[in-house]
């Protein structure tokens, strides 16, 4: 299968502070990987990277091809090719949930209205959403919320969907809904990135697993590869603290 993305030797700095070290992976079409590690380890720099959130201090990062970290290139453009899920929502609090899955849409994929609302309603039922368009986000619960926030980013119609720990900041009882969607997405084809601290799910979802600690890569493989013959100390003592 062709990668959709392709990191080389991405380094990322905050001040003298190297919080990703010449980091290599590619995601390829309708690939499911999950990147896992303790807290402070780069995960979320690296997906915040990906999608150009955060400035890279070096390295490439290849879409369809191309070096889109080379001056001359769109970032607006590639960046509409990437959607996120975030821990917190982030939704927009005075819009009803249509609005927050359309508003997107129109200003940056400069849809009509009516087919913004159409593809909105298309993944609000995806997410199982469709009957509360009408409801502003305090109305919701967090599991409700996120599903939402998913439906927003599936309207972008995005050819990656990256989740930085999208069940972290949810009550115990609410997270199986939305891991129950992403499942569905895994299945669908969607190409996903996922950072996350549920090792059933990413055991289950995956096709490739990272471990990431101090900035670096320190194994990737199968789930299978990982959970069961982790090659490393480090990502064994990781399993351990974590299971
Ligand atoms: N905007 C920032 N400014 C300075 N340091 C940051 C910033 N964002 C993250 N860091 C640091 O980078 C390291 C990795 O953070 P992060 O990517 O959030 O890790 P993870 O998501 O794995 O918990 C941490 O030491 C964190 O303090
Ligand atoms: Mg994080």
């Amino acid at each position: 299968m062709e990668n959709i993305i392709e990191i080389r030797h991405l380094s990322k700095s905050f001040g003298t502070h190297e919080v990703l070290k010449d980091i290599d992976f590619s995601v390829r079409k309708g690939e499911v990987v999950t990147i896992i590690g303790s807290s402070g380890s780069g995960k979320s720099t690296l997906l915040r990277c990906v999608n150009l959130l955060e400035k890279p201090s070096g390295g490439q990062i290849i879409y369809n091809g191309e070096n889109i970290l080379e001056e001359k290139h769109d970032v607006n453009a590639y960046r509409k090719h990437l959607g996120m899920v975030f821990q917190q929502f982030n939704l927009f609090n005075n819009y009803n949930v249509l609005q927050n899955c359309v508003v997107g849409q129109v200003k940056v994929l400069k849809r009509t209205k009516e087919e913004a609302e159409q593809i909105a309603l298309k993944y609000l039922k995806v997410v199982g959403m469709d009957q509360y368009v009408n409801a502003k986000p305090s109305q919701l619960s967090g599991g409700q919320k996120q599903r939402v926030a998913i439906a927003r980013a599936l309207s972008m119609e995005p050819d990656v969907l990256l989740f930085d720990e999208p069940t972290s900041a949810l009550d115990p009882e609410m997270v199986g809904e939305v891991l129950k969607v992403m499942k569905e997405l895994a299945h669908s084809g969607l190409t996903m990135m996922i950072v996350t601290h549920e090792m059933e799910f990413a055991k289950e979802v995956s096709d490739r697993i990272v471990f990431m600690e101090k900035g670096v890569i320190a194994e990737e493989g199968t789930p299978d590869q990982i959970f069961n013959h982790p090659k490393e100390a480090r990502t064994r003592e990781f399993l351990k603290r974590t299971f």
